[in-house]
């Protein structure tokens, strides 16, 4: 009977998840929830996901062979609630034959919203506003206070030039912005020009740009990709947007750069580590806000994450393909041992 194989499938859920999605795993599998804010510790983690056949991972979970070895071989998916999916080793996922999920595309818009949410908020210096007013300074009109750069006009350049890159040139337009990229590759004509952007190199971003806003996916050739070179490649007036990965930045040369005046400012959704430990002395700047990683962090576009990443693993445990697989080369070959 079709589904029957779900209704006895085990599965693993190592964070509780919206309800649009968490239904749909609990109708159809005999699932785990891991009930706590915080992620199950590794030890746990190993436990909970033995003789599981299917996964839900988040951001903070490392899949690796030591995980993939507790689940167990009967293990037949991995589904990430997330569209980024550095924290699982997927060439050993795919050595296994296992798919993994991720959740590309719901999360593009709300993610670029963040983007320029933080670039409007670290140019007109809102946080430091804010702590401002709360501090009861806040005495007069002031014609030199809190002065910031115009965000209209200005020239962006975004590294990484994917969908969430796109969405943010689409902001920017209506701000009348020159935006620039950069890719591993150039993007056809028919793409690029009707968002107006333009490719260059990166030095040329680096060098031309107001602010720069990072879009990339976590590799080792993008880990720290913005180090103390990099930086000093930047205009002492740029501003620094960062809501891919926290190692993408060198983060000890960030913070002497914008202690420093190197660069003017930074805004940043993701950190290395995450959290970011309290003494750091990023904590000190005042040209520094950091938020705690919420760049997909509406109600709807979380719910369509659940949606995505349940279906992901539904899939998985009934054998069929994942509607969206990060390593399709799975389906190419026979699993081994199946
Ligand atoms: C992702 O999906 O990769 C984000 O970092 C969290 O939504």
């Amino acid at each position: 009977m079709p589904g029957e194989n779900a209704h006895r499938a085990r599965v693993f859920l190592s964070r509780r998840i919206p309800e649009d999605g968490l239904r749909l795993i609990v109708d159809g599998c005999d699932a785990t929830v891991w009930p706590d804010e915080l992620p199950p510790p590794r030890d746990a983690l190993l436990a909970a996901v033995a003789g599981c056949d299917g996964i839900l991972t988040l951001l903070t979970d490392l899949v690796d062979d030591e995980l993939l070895d507790a689940a167990g071989p009967q293990l037949r998916v991995v589904s990430n609630y997330a569209v980024g999916f550095d924290n699982v080793d997927v060439p050993a996922c795919t050595r296994r034959g296992i798919p993994v999920g991720n959740t590309p595309g719901v999360l593009t818009d709300t993610t670029a919203d963040l983007a320029f949410a933080l670039l409007m908020a670290a140019a007109r210096r809102l946080p430091e506003g804010d702590r401002y007013v709360r501090a009861g300074n806040w005495r007069t009109w002031g014609p030199m206070l809190l002065l910031g750069p115009d965000v209209h006009g200005a020239t962006l350049g975004i590294v990484g030039f994917g969908r969430i890159g796109q969405a943010l040139a689409r902001r920017a337009s209506g701000f009348g912005m020159t935006v620039l990229y950069h890719d591993v590759k150039e993007l056809p004509d028919d793409v690029s020009a009707p968002l107006g952007a333009t490719f260059v190199e990166l030095d040329e971003l680096f060098k031309r740009s107001d602010f720069v806003s990072l879009h990339v996916n976590l590799t080792p050739e993008t880990s720290h990709m913005i180090n103390a070179e990099s930086l000093r490649r930047m205009k002492p007036s740029a501003v620094l947007v960062n809501t891919s990965r926290g190692p993408v930045v060198d983060q000890p040369a960030l913070y002497e750069a914008l202690r420093d005046g190197v660069i003017a400012a930074a805004a940043l959704d993701v950190t290395d580590p995450e959290p970011i430990p309290a003494d750091d002395p990023l904590l000190g700047l005042d040209n520094c806000l950091i938020v705690p990683h919420i760049a997909s962090a509406s109600r709807a576009t979380r719910g369509k994450m659940a949606e995505m990443a349940a279906a992901n693993l539904l899939a998985g445990v009934r054998g069929e393909r994942l509607p969206t697989p990060v390593n399709p080369e799975v389906y190419e070959r026979p699993a081994p041992g199946r």
